[in-house]
């Protein structure tokens, strides 16, 4: 029988077993490993060039063509239009900033930065969820649940109710910022906390899917990783569908990083780009799994033979030592990423570097993108923290172009914003002035 144009896919070339899209499935039932949707090309009637893409702004009163998400369907469709989900997602910038460019020392017209923060629920994930609600329509599921640092929750709780689903989220406690939870709670997900982190709360929910079925909207989650590539489709298109030289996005559970990855492997497969930018992997040094791995333990994708000993080596040393991860960022306050082999496979498609930076470092990156740009939350500006390492070790030169992708809004995590400027935490900390209740006092204050 001949297969549909979209089908499942395992990433491992050993297995490389195939499934139906209208399968339910976060891993491959014969070997284990994670799973991609993949296309029959030759059957999808893609462009000749990303620019036709542009046609679609003239008609965006369609609710599709409205999407940033499925503006760019033909590059992921596998779901009928009837049962697409969208919100209005994809509504993002990709913003020229010379005034950070200018900061780091790098030339006009180098620094770009892709605010996510724009989203509905005001971060990057609701690219990926428009896609994975769809699957989850098309499968005919009623309840679905995450584990999450914060934004998926926000997310799937924002999607669920606009399509009807079931919702629970799972969180550990104290490990997410309140503009999150605010979200999750009062779009009336079921919001459950658990003593733990999010590996642990990874941990649960995968075992919660087996048990009673619930739809699984994590990134482990291949049709949720398919409406991530779309990222990467805006960055060309607002450089006027040109790739830059590099790509900078922060590393938690690699869902985004994969979803890049597989985006640009597909664009040169169909020849619709000639270069593959570079991407640069930031994790922040208090969940640093990436970082160790592939540049202290030489992991490697390897041509999909990745050296399983090498992770299980190191996971087995975290758990020895108890090891939680702790960062400010705590959107990327993750040690057991997920994604972990997608992403290897994309470093080795996109000639990647991987780099982690510390807690003050993101922190002054915070408020310098705050300072001069749209601002962003902790995670988000690890990529300006990861770039400024890049320029200092002559990775990257002054004059690249580099798009770094702004994950999650400033209002998202309100404290470490408030804690920086009013503890005069970093450079750019600007702390309120107390004045008495005095109309010459305060005009005393203005004039100083
Ligand atoms: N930036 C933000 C703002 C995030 O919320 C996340 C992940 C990342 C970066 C990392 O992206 O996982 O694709 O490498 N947040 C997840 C969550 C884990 O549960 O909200 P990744």
């Amino acid at each position: 029988m001949k297969k549909d144009v979209a089908y499942q896919k395992c990433i491992n070339p050993q297995c490389g077993a195939e499934y139906d899209c209208a399968q339910t499935l976060v891993t491959c039932s014969a070997c284990g490993e994670l799973l991609d949707a993949q296309y029959d090309w030759d059957r999808v009637s893609v462009p000749d060039s990303m620019e036709a893409f542009a046609k679609r702004w003239t008609t965006r009163s369609r609710r599709l063509d409205f999407s940033g998400v499925w503006r760019f369907r033909d590059l992921l469709d596998f779901c009928p239009d009837d049962q697409k989900v969208s919100i209005g997602e994809g509504q993002t910038i990709l913003e020229k900033n010379d005034r950070v460019a200018q900061h780091l020392g790098m030339d006009p017209g180098s620094v770009y930065l892709q605010y996510e923060g724009l989203n509905p629920s005001g971060s990057f994930k609701d690219n990926g969820m428009a896609a994975a609600f769809s699957h989850a329509k098309m499968v005919e599921a009623t309840s679905c649940v995450c584990a999450s640092t914060g934004n998926t929750s926000a997310s799937v709780a924002l999607y669920a109710h606009s399509c009807g689903l079931k919702c629970t989220v799972l969180i550990g406690t104290g490990r997410i910022a309140f503009g999150k939870l605010s979200q999750a709670m009062d779009y009336g997900a079921q919001t459950i906390q658990i003593n733990g982190d999010f590996d642990d709360c990874m941990h649960q929910v995968q075992a919660v899917c087996q048990r009673l079925g619930l739809y699984l909207m994590n990134s482990l989650n291949p049709f949720r990783l398919e409406g991530q590539k779309t990222i990467m489709y805006r960055i060309i298109e607002g450089l006027g569908w040109e790739v830059p030289d590099w790509i900078i996005v922060p590393g938690g559970n690699l869902g985004n990083s994969s979803a890049f990855g597989k985006a640009f492997m597909e664009l040169k497969q169909l020849g619709l780009i000639n270069k593959v930018p570079r991407l640069a992997i930031v994790n922040a040094t208090g969940a640093d799994t990436l970082t160790e791995l592939v540049n202290n333990r030489g992991l490697s994708w390897n041509d999909g033979r990745v050296d399983q000993g090498i992770i299980d080596d190191y996971y087995a040393d975290l758990t020895a030592r108890e090891f939680s991860p702790r960062t400010c960022a705590s959107a990327i306050e993750i040690s057991r990423p997920v994604n972990l082999k997608k992403c290897l496979r994309a470093l080795e498609v996109c000639q990647g570097v991987v780099l982690a930076v510390t807690d003050p470092e993101i922190c002054d990156a915070r408020a310098l993108i705050g300072r001069y740009g749209l601002g962003c939350e902790p995670a988000s500006a690890a990529t300006i923290a990861g770039l400024k390492h890049l320029l200092d070790e002559g990775v990257i030169n002054p004059g690249e172009r580099v798009a770094c992708v702004l994950t999650g809004h400033v209002l998202k995590d309100p404290d470490v914003t408030v804690n920086y400027h009013k503890q005069k935490q970093g450079v750019f900390s600007n702390a309120p002035v107390e004045v008495e209740n005095d109309l010459e006092a305060i005009i005393r204050l203005i004039q100083r």
